[in-house]
């Protein structure tokens, strides 16, 4: 069965890496079932990351989301949240690129803060996240 993934790319990456990241996304073998590039509202990104408010990056995750354009998706496949996470690799791209350096995060991020791309951590959160962003889930 198709699962639904939230996928961000964040401003920074955007701005520098949109057509690459946008390769390995198909070279992978997700659709895009929708895409739109919009500028994230700080009320949005505090949205998205509730789980890490009071941690000591807050104030800067926000700045670094809000500082642009980005591009967010909803990409499908079987197994969508698992294999998107995959894809990005590790939050830190100085242990992506050691543990896997083909993962969009080894190649792209610029540090553990600007990390390039975003993803849903659960099924539950990406239904509620696609919800917030797109509106009614009409994918299926
Ligand atoms: P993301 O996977 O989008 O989810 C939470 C984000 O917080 C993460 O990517 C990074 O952008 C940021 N983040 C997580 N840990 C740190 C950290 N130790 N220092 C700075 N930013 C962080």
């Amino acid at each position: 069965p198709q699962e639904h993934t939230l996928a961000v790319i964040k401003p920074a990456a955007a701005k520098e890496h949109k057509d690459d990241i946008m390769q390995k996304v198909k070279d992978a073998g997700f659709t895009i079932s929708k895409i739109k590039e919009a500028a994230l509202t700080r009320d949005m990104v505090a949205h998205f990351y509730k789980d890490h408010e009071g941690k000591s990056f807050f104030g800067d995750l926000l700045s670094s989301m809000t500082e642009g354009p980005s591009v967010i998706m909803v990409l499908s496949k079987e197994n969508a949240v698992e294999e998107w996470r995959q894809l990005m690799g590790p939050t830190d791209p100085e242990e992506a690129k050691n543990i896997s350096p083909e993962s969009i995060r080894a190649q792209f991020a610029q540090d553990i803060l600007s990390n390039a791309v975003h993803g849903s951590s659960t099924k539950q959160q990406a239904l509620e996240n696609i919800q917030y962003i797109f509106g009614e889930i009409d994918i299926d």
